[in-house]
């Protein structure tokens, strides 16, 4: 009797842990299913602003993405605004206002900020994530965040991103990632390149081209005082290869990519050792073992120099990124 009982007794244990087993395991999978359906296959695609109704809201962001496509309008050095930033668009790397999948694009903006991030040490909301680029990418200063500019840039950041669901980071966000190569980026054999591909534009001396009225750049700078300067993500050689992969030359798109990686890296690097703004932020990366592989200053948790963090060979040299050291 007791031998029977103690057989019926594990008997039930089995069955209830082959019952949680399988039910575990199917919710697993439909979560995996139902986010890749929003994140991994279907790169995301931009609401139509076309199709807004003529109401106030409508307007509010209408002037958001007018202030992230003509920034320099309004806060360039003849801004009428404020003279808070150098020539350069919003656009010119978040490109089509951050709506061309690849194209460095704001869909998981409204989905996954507020969020903490290790270069700041803190949790940012949009306001401050936007003014981190009008401080670095633009070689700028902030944006009062009760003003009506901020508030429209986050109205528009917000619509785009009204049907992501919170949390997840669709495809085609952001900046794509690329392989690491064998061996560490070199400038010099991305000066070749870039005098070949990307020179026609953007000019001899990274320097950009002016409008023939000078309302802003046909072509961007990519280096030198009126370009992004150091302590903007831009500069870390991994987000300019993933950018430039998929979007340059400029007819380049992510299906049709005209350069190879080891031409994004090497293009990365030399224009990444040219001359540029020095600004940095006494707060930026206080946790040190937190810094990307590609932070190209120190002091580290590694024995790797600012060399090596700079161009790498990465493979060997690569923890895993975490997704908040974006
Ligand atoms: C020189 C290039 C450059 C310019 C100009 C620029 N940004 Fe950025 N921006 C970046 C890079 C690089 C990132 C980080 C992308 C990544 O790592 O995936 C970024 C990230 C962002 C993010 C966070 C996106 C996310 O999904 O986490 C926002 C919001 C943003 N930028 C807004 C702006 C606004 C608004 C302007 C104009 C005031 C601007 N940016 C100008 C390069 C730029
Ligand atoms: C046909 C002209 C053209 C060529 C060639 C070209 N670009 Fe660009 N590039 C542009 C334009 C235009 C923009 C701004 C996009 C916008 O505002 O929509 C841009 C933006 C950029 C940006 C982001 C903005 C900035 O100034 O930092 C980078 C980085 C860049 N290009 C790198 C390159 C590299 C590297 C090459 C060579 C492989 C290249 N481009 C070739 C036209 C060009």
């Amino acid at each position: 009797m007791k031998a029977f009982s103690k057989m019926r007794y594990r008997g039930i244990v089995l069955i209830s842990v082959i019952m949680v087993s399988i039910i575990i395991y199917s919710c697993q999978n439909q979560t995996e299913k139902s986010s890749k359906a929003v994140s991994k296959e279907i790169p995301w695609k931009a609401p139509d602003i076309s199709k807004l109704p003529a109401d106030s809201s409508s307007l509010q962001i209408k002037y958001g993405k007018d202030l992230i496509v003509h920034t320099s309008k309004y806060f360039g050095p003849k801004g009428s605004i404020a003279t808070i930033s150098n020539g350069m668009e919003c656009q010119n790397c978040h490109l089509d206002a951050g709506t061309r999948p690849f194209g460095n694009s704001f869909g998981a903006v409204f989905s996954t900020y507020p969020k903490y991030r290790a270069r700041s040490g803190r949790v940012e909301s949009i306001e401050y994530r936007i003014n981190e680029c009008m401080e670095r990418s633009m070689n700028g200063k902030k944006i009062d965040t009760l003003s009506k500019e901020m508030k429209a840039m986050k109205a528009y950041l917000t619509w785009l991103g009204k049907d992501v669901p919170k949390g997840v980071k669709p495809a085609g966000t952001g900046i794509q990632e690329i392989a690491f190569i064998n061996r560490a980026a070199n400038p010099q054999k991305g000066k070749a390149i870039y005098l070949d591909k990307c020179q026609s534009c953007h000019g001899i001396n990274g320097q950009g081209l002016i409008k023939p009225d000078s309302s802003g750049y046909l072509y961007p700078p990519l280096w030198g005082s009126e370009s992004y300067n150091v302590s903007a993500g831009m500069y870390r050689i991994s987000r300019f290869a993933g950018f430039v992969k998929h979007n340059m030359p400029f007819t380049a798109v992510k299906t049709n990519p005209q350069l190879t990686d080891e031409e994004a890296w090497d293009l990365a690097a030399f224009v990444n050792s040219q001359q540029r703004t020095e600004k940095f932020f006494s707060y930026d990366w206080k946790k040190i073992s937190a810094k990307p592989v590609d932070y190209p200053f120190g002091p580290y948790a590694d024995s790797y120099t600012e060399k090596q963090h700079k161009y790498g060979p990465f493979k060997e040299m690569k923890k895993p990124e975490s997704k908040s050291a974006r």
